[in-house]
């Protein structure tokens, strides 16, 4: 299967899941995050708004605000077309719709961060296996995004956040695919640094 199909079959697989479903594996996702010392004592993590039928983070952000943690979320740069910033998320963000539908911080009016100090980030993703590849939407706005990442260490700690049923055996991983540290899905959490 090439990737276009194979991401035409894992985003149907997960569009079709239930609300009852979608709720308890957010719950299962925000447990399985807890399992990393990293992820407990982060001051910064940057999460996304479920798109797509993606596994929701919801339940991990209040989490984290209750613990007085900083939410970010990525939203399209305005101007570094291709890349994403990452804009402070509190309850109280006023909201606005970007061109894909979705929404995210206005970036007007909210406080915007380099990727770079941001402790975790958790990407959503498509699919992903045992080596830490990730396959996004087709886009490549995390891979460039995170580019940097690889030349400065492993700040930030990417962690994919998926169902487990996404993960495949094998993905071809391109040269500008930045591989993940850790994948969290709603039954465990997996770290990748030294399989
Ligand atoms: N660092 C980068 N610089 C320039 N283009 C990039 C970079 N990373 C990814 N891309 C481009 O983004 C496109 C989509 O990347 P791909 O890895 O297939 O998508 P995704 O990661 O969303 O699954 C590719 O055509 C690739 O050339
Ligand atoms: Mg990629």
């Amino acid at each position: 299967m090439n990737k276009q199909e194979l991401r035409k079959l894992i985003r149907k697989k997960r569009r079709a899941l239930t609300p009852a479903q979608r709720h308890k594996a957010g719950r299962g996702l925000m447990r399985s995050l807890h399992h990393s010392p990293k992820y407990l004592s982060a001051s910064r993590v940057a999460l996304y708004l479920t798109n797509d039928g993606e596994i929701d983070p919801l339940w991990a952000i209040e989490d984290l605000w209750k613990r007085g943690k900083e939410v970010y979320l990525p939203v399209l740069h305005p101007i570094r077309k291709g890349y994403l910033a990452f804009i402070r998320y509190r309850p109280e963000t006023k909201m606005r719709q970007n061109r894909f539908g979705i929404a995210e911080p206005d970036f007007r009016f909210n406080k915007r961060i380099p990727a770079r100090f941001i402790s975790i980030i958790g990407l959503p993703l498509v699919a992903f296996d045992s080596r830490g590849n990730r396959l996004g939407m087709g886009g490549g706005f995390y891979d460039r995004t995170l580019a940097f990442s690889r030349a400065e260490g492993q700040t930030p700690t990417l962690v994919g956040c998926a169902y487990a049923f996404q993960e495949v055996r094998m993905l071809p991983a391109e040269s500008w695919d930045i591989p993940l540290q850790y994948i969290a899905t709603d039954k465990q959490l997996t770290s990748l640094t030294d399989l």
